[in-house]
Parts: structure tokens; C-alpha cells; sequence
């Protein structure tokens, strides 16, 4: 359905509204006239700062207008209609903004005002039906354009009615109709979605696979907001467009420098390119937080020597330049690189740089990020090789699951031939594309285009004040004596020539200036001892809370401790879902759906927790199923009693220690992934329990979550040098087997359940 007036209420900004007075009178005819001749609703506003909430609350307003005679106090405190109106602007360029007055004559019309609002009405000079009536055609015009244009076009196809013959074969959702099921599900998505899903026979629409038509000029704006020379939309998340990107440029035997902590799907990606990887590895805090990759790691010096030692590149290979690097920006916890830096380093020794940014899509449209994302305009000069982006649209911004965008910026002297690279495209694309996904990224799009800025700006400040407030909580309560949960962010702010508590910095200073965010060696907050300076900053949104047990500088308390994975279990019972758990912290995600109600659910919860833990309540309050389904484990238990037993066993088992002695190690690769992939395939693999993995060859990858990076990859061996990594799984297999219930996920593992123990097992080579 095309935007109708009548879903499109008009925001009247006015005191007179309810007054007993003539203007009042007007207005209220206004409204009536609004409703009753053009069915569009009126939302009052008051005063203009009320009108200024309603107005970041709501993007569904068709018109805005203010009254410009209201009343203003004489020490300026409140206020004024041209701020009011230049905060509407700043959200929205085209909505359309009408001044009445009554008072004012032409001449005294505010120079400020008129190069901002539409349209002036008076407020006794027409009929209130005319003025309703103009109102309207305002509103009418504004919601032509607010579609961009594939959405459009996808919008107006579908109400054609036309009587299809193709796929999909519901027709348009009739299909659906014929069984009880079908209309059970028909009713639930609603009659738009069937009739929007098309086939790729609809010629109006043009084409994806080939970039033609309405689709290619969405794929091509795309392209200039967020900065590409070229934008693909690829409808099986990021996970595929990285696969599209390397099966673009790597041939069998290339060698590749590939983050350690890369996404699965890039290590499937060398598995399908068959290229050789030699790994940059990450740097870890003692909580066990993933941090960047040593800057000396992109060095010339460094890189030789890492070659050198590779057991699976040939000698006369050592000098080829590498064909791919892939980094990954930001890190899960939200470090992000400074770009241009890397490119200067790293640019010289890959033909491709690519930039895995599923978790970063945003960052373009906040100038707090600048110089920090992929597709960042720093000028290419003429040695810069091409730089490919990867980005989940769906996963903080706004699309569709799976809705992913691929951004290519040609090298200075080499570009990317859009024939030759979409021949890849093909390969990983459907010929069925589902066109709502489409019209999702043509939205995101237009909505980072129009108010990119301030609605990433908003998330930012909501962020900062969640990180204020759990900051000065935290403080009040440490120094009572009393604990609190933490955040995982700089403790002071360089404020002037001094320093004051994150708690009570400026909202302004957090949510503009970069350098507060920006990791130094000199306020060592985040645990990395060696830390380039002007190389990594913390994402403000991604935000990571801390648990009692380990301080930042990675002691751990002996006696008491709060493992994160029984928070963030308590937090899933009160539907608040996390994003990843670590053993003393759990990231949340702040995004464009999150709301202050979200974040005050999240607190309130947050002090639930602390006030079972603190009053000794049993633990089948804090965690009923968990004792409903190991009784014999869990049960007489206090919550607080079962914190203290899984952070004593996390200390004597030394789980943090073996964990950081584990991915110190690359173990020694024997076979390429590709290589250990044939083995899967040829049926040459067996499975085998973890405590019998010495000295065989790991058939698949192995990922345990926390951290969620490979600590072994198909093809490498576990001899003696890899010992750290199996003492590190077996140390997690005994921890399952001590606290049941807290299966966490290890991607290649399987589990045997025998005797009353867990066993892991994997795949080896034969
Ligand atoms: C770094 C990274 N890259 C790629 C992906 C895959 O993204 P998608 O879920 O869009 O396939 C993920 C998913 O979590 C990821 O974390």
C-alpha cells in the first residue's frame, strides 16, 4: 500500500490548542477540518520542547506545524520556534514544516525561519477548511517521496493485481489459502508479503543478478552513501559476500594473511579458494577480551619471517606478495581500527585488502568514527590496492535477516572489473531473489542517507548514558563498601589540562570527540599493555559490562567472583538476550531498535540479580529451571553459593590462563583447509575424543565460544607445541562436566555422553 494521509499524522505546535481564546477556537476548527474533510490526524504539542521529543520519537508524522506567536519567557531559557524548527531539520530535510502565525506581517517573517519551512499560513486569513486543505497537499507531496525508488517501484508493481504465471508459486499468497496452515501463516505476515514476493521474470524491477534496472540504481546509490565505487546487495548475509570476495581474487596456492579471529565464513572461503593462510594473530586481554592485531604484524620485516616459518609455502613462494589480507572491523567487543593507518602498513605487501565489517555498517554516517572503517575517504594513491567491505546491513543497521552489502573501492592503479567480478557474484547468488530483502537495503540506504547522523548519533548518546549510569552506580556503591556490575570503557576523561570520572563527563565531549575513545598506553583501561597509539578506539555502542572476579589489570579475586554466563542466563529468563558471554564480562548491543525502555529493563534486571546474590536468596529463584533440571546438582544451593563455586573452579583449573596460553599457539599446519576439507569429503576423517587428539590432525576447524576465534584449524596438528590448545578444550571439558547446564558452544565439537560424563569429540585426519 502506498502511503496514505491518513496513516500520517500532522504534529500542531501550539499553546492556544485547548486555550479559551480565539486563536484556540481557530486551531480547533483546524483540526477538525484536518480530520473530517482531508482524514489526517492531529498530534498536539504544547510547547516547543515537548514537540521537540515527540519529534525524535516519531517518524511516522506526514507534516509539522508551529504556531510562531506562542509566548516566550524573557531570559531566553525557553526554547524558540526557529531552534525547535532547526531541530527538525536536522532529522529530516523533507518533511514538510509550515509556520502559523497571526501576529507577524510579511516583513517581519524571521530571515532564519523562511529558508527552512515550506509554507507560512495565517492564521485568519482563509478558511480553516482551506488551510486543512492545503495542509494536506503538503502532506501528499512530502509522501510521494519518501519511498526511494526500488521500494517504490516494488510498492507500486505489487498493486497492480496483475494475474502472475511464475514463481513463486503461492501467487501472490493464494496458494497459501488452500490449507488451514497456509492461511494460519498468510494471516500472520499479512497480505503485503505475499504480494510483494515476486519472481525474477518481473522485468519492471530489473535484475540482481546482472545490476540492471531499478535494482542496479539502488545498488548504485548505495554505492555513493556508503562510499564505495561499487555496491552489491547479497541476500545470504555476510557470510556469503565473503565468500564472494575471495572466490573473486584467490586461486589455488595464493597465500592469504587472514586475522586469526576471522568469521567461519572466511575460513570456509579459503577452503572454497584453496588458498595457503598464513595468520595474523590478535592480542587478548587477561579477562580474555579479543584486542587488535600488533601493528608491527603488517610490517615487511615481520611478514618474511611469519612466511618464512611456514611450513605449507614453498621457498620459491616466500617473496609472492600476498593475494588477500582480511581483518576484522570491528572486533566483536567493538575495537575498530584506524584504516588509513593499516592501509599505509599492510597495503603494501596484499593485492587486496579486505575489511570484514558485519558488525559496522554504520560507521560511515558519525564522524566519531572517521578514518576507522573500510570505505573511509582518506584519497587512494596510486600504490593502494583495492579495498573490498564486507557489512551485515541486517545486523545494526536496518534490513532484513541475512540483507549483507559487499562495497568494492578500486587501488590506485588497479580497479576491480565489474565483468570479471560478478561472475563470483553469480556463483553464490540465487536465481530467486527475494525482493523484500532488496527493498530493505534500498531503505537502509535512503534512511543512512537523509538522517544517517543523528539517528547514529541518537544510539551513541543512548549508549553514553547507559555507560554513565552503570559507571556512577558502580561508584556509589563501591564506595559504600558494596559492588556493582562494570563497563568495560576508560575510568577518567581528559577534560582541559585535567581528568574527571566517566561518570560525570560531558555528554557532548563522549558522543563528539574520537580521542576519548581512542585506546593509549597511558590510560591502560582496556588491558593492552602495548597498544599502538592513534590505532584503535572502543565503539561507544558496542558495550561490554564486567562482572566481579578479575580487575582490569586481569588479577583475579580468590574468593568471590560472578562468572557472566550465570548473568546473563538469569538476564535470558527476563528476555533480555545478550550478545556473546565471556567469563567475567557479556556484550550488549545498542542498536537502531534499541530503546530507553530496553536500557531500563536491562538495569532493572541488573539489580535483581545483585539483590538475590546479596541476600543469600536460593538459587532456584535466580535460576529455576537450571535446578529443575539438575536437581541433584544444584539443588539447597544460593545463587550466590553457585557464583562462588564456578568462579573457584574457574581460578584453580586456571580456565582464563589456559585459555591465553591456547591462542598464543598457531599449531603447525600439515595440510591447507582446503586440503583437510578434501579429507571430509573422501571420507579419510574419524572422530575421536579430545583426550586422544595428541599428536593427530584436526579434521574440521575448532572454535570455541568464548572467544569465538579458531584455536585449531582442519589441517593443523596438535603435537607437543599445540599442547596449550588441548589442555585449554579439556580444561572446558571438565568444566561442563562440573557445572551441567552450561553447555557453551564450540563449533567442531561433538558431544558423547557416556558413564555420566561428557566427552568431547572431533574429527581427525586418518
Ligand atoms: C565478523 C563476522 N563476519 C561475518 C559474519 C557473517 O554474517 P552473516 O550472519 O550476515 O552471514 C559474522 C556473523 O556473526 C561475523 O561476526
Amino acid at each position: 500500500m502506498r502511503p496514505d494521509i491518513s496513516e500520517w499524522p500532522l504534529l500542531l505546535v501550539s499553546a492556544e490548542l485547548n486555550a479559551s481564546t480565539d486563536d484556540g477556537f481557530r486551531l480547533r476548527e483546524l483540526a477538525a477540518a484536518l480530520k473530517e474533510e482531508q482524514h489526517c490526524g492531529v498530534i498536539p504539542s504544547f510547547t516547543y520542547e515537548d514537540a521537540v521529543e515527540v519529534f525524535a520519537s516519531r517518524s511516522d508524522l506526514g507534516a509539522v506545524v508551529i504556531d510562531w506567536d506562542l509566548p516566550l519567557d524573557d531570559d531566553g531559557e525557553r526554547l524558540r520556534p526557529e531552534e525547535l524548527l532547526g531541530l527538525i531539520r536536522l532529522r529530516n530535510r523533507r518533511i514538510p514544516v509550515l509556520l502559523l502565525t497571526d501576529r507577524l506581517e510579511t516583513e517581519a517573517l524571521p530571515e532564519s525561519a523562511l529558508s527552512g519551512i515550506d509554507d507560512c499560513l495565517w492564521k485568519t486569513a482563509d478558511t480553516p477548511g482551506f488551510i486543512a486543505g492545503r495542509i494536506a497537499v503538503h502532506i501528499k507531496n512530502y509522501l510521494k517521496g519518501i519511498m526511494p525508488e526500488f521500494f517504490g517501484k516494488l510498492v507500486c508493481y505489487s498493486e497492480l493485481y496483475k494475474y502472475a504465471w511464475h514463481t513463486p508459486g503461492h501467487l501472490g499468497g493464494q496458494g497459501f489459502l488452500r490449507a488451514p496452515a497456509g492461511v494460519a501463516l498468510y494471516k500472520f505476515f499479512g497480505e503485503n508479503t505475499f504480494r510483494a514476493d515476486l519472481s525474477i521474470s518481473v522485468p519492471e524491477l530489473g535484475s540482481l543478478l546482472d545490476h540492471e534496472g531499478a535494482v542496479g540504481d539502488a545498488e548504485r546509490a548505495s554505492a555513493r552513501v556508503f562510499g564505495a565505487d561499487r555496491t552489491y546487495y547479497v541476500l545470504n548475509g555476510t557470510s556469503t559476500v565473503n565468500q564472494i570476495i575471495w572466490r573473486s581474487q584467490v586461486l589455488p596456492g595464493d597465500l592469504a594473511y587472514v586475522d586469526r579471529n576471522c568469521h567461519k565464513s572466511l575460513n570456509y572461503a579459503m577452503v572454497i579458494t584453496e588458498a595457503v593462510p598464513v595468520y595474523m594473530i590478535p592480542r587478548r586481554n587477561a579477562r580474555g577480551i579479543i584486542g587488535p592485531v600488533k601493528l608491527e604484524e603488517f610490517s615487511g620485516d615481520f611478514i618474511a619471517s611469519r612466511v618464512a616459518a611456514h611450513p605449507l609455502v614453498p621457498a620459491a613462494a616466500r617473496k609472492r606478495r600476498f593475494r588477500m589480507s582480511a581483518l576484522t572491523n570491528s572486533t566483536y567487543d567493538g575495537l575498530c581500527y584506524n584504516v588509513s593507518r593499516i592501509k599505509r602498513e599492510l597495503g603494501k605487501h596484499v593485492d587486496n585488502l579486505h575489511f570484514d565489517e558485519a558488525w559496522y555498517a554504520y560507521a560511515k554516517f558519525h564522524p566519531l568514527y572517521r578514518g576507522h572503517f573500510g570505505m573511509t575517504d582518506d584519497g587512494v594513491k596510486s600504490d593502494d590496492p583495492p579495498v573490498f567491505c564486507s557489512q551485515s546491513t541486517h545486523k545494526l543497521l536496518t534490513a532484513f535477516s541475512q540483507a549483507s552489502m559487499l562495497h568494492i573501492r578500486n587501488g590506485g592503479s588497479r580497479a576491480i572489473d565489474p565483468v570479471l567480478f560478478n561472475e563470483s557474484y553469480m556463483m553464490h547468488g540465487s536465481t530467486s531473489p527475494q525482493y523484500q530483502m532488496i527493498a530493505s537495503l534500498d531503505v537502509a540506504t535512503r534512511m543512512m542517507e537523509e538522517s544517517g547522523e543523528t539517528l547514529i548519533g541518537d544510539i551513541i548518546r543512548e549508549a553514553i548514558r547507559l555507560r554513565r549510569k552503570v559507571a556512577a552506580i558502580r561508584r556509589d556503591r563501591v564506595r559504600q563498601g558494596d559492588w556493582f556490575f562494570g563497563m568495560w570503557q576508560p575510568e577518567r576523561i581528559a577534560v582541559g589540562g585535567g581528568t574527571c570520572d566517566f561518570a560525570d563527563a560531558d555528554e557532548e565531549q563522549l558522543a563528539t570527540e574520537q580521542n576519548v575513545w581512542v585506546l593509549s598506553r597511558d590510560n591502560n583501561w582496556h588491558g593492552f599493555a602495548d597498544i599502538e597509539d592513534d590505532y584503535v578506539m572502543l565503539d561507544p555502542i558496542k558495550l561490554t559490562v564486567t562482572t566481579p572476579g578479575i580487575d582490569d589489570a586481569g588479577r583475579m579475586d580468590t574468593e568471590v567472583g560472578i562468572p557472566a554466563s550465570i548473568v546473563t542466563d538469569y538476564l535470558i529468563k527476563h528476555n533480555i538476550v545478550c550478545e556473546k558471554t565471556d567469563y567475567y564480562s557479556f556484550l550488549l548491543l545498542n542498536s537502531l531498535g534499541t530503546t530507553r525502555a530496553k536500557q531500563g529493563s536491562l538495569l532493572a534486571a541488573l539489580f535483581k540479580f545483585k539483590e538475590l546474590y546479596d541476600s543469600g536468596a536460593p538459587l532456584c529463584e535466580g535460576a529455576p529451571e537450571l535446578v529443575r533440571n539438575f536437581p541433584e546438582r544444584y539443588s539447597g544451593l544460593t545463587l550466590r553459593e553457585h557464583c562462588d563455586a564456578m568462579h573457584r573452579h574457574i581460578v584453580e583449573h586456571d580456565l582464563l590462563g589456559k585459555m591465553h596460553a591456547a591462542f598464543e599457539v598457531i599449531p603447525k599446519p600439515v595440510f591447507t583447509p582446503a586440503d583437510a576439507y578434501h579429507h571430509v569429503v573422501a571420507g579419510k576423517v574419524e572422530s575421536v575424543r579430545l583426550a586422544d587428539l595428541s599428536g593427530r590432525i584436526a579434521g574440521v576447524m575448532l572454535v570455541p565460544y568464548p572467544p569465538g576465534i579458531p584455536i585449531l584449524m582442519g589441517g593443523e596438528q596438535v603435537d607437543d607445541s599445540a599442547r596449550p590448545i588441548l589442555d585449554y578444550l579439556l580444561a572446558r571439558e571438565e568444566f561442563e562436566n562440573a557445572f551441567p547446564g552450561y553447555e557453551s558452544d564450540i563449533h567442531g565439537v561433538e558431544r558423547e555422553r557416556t558413564g555420566g560424563r561428557t566427552f568431547f569429540r572431533t574429527l581427525a585426519i586418518k
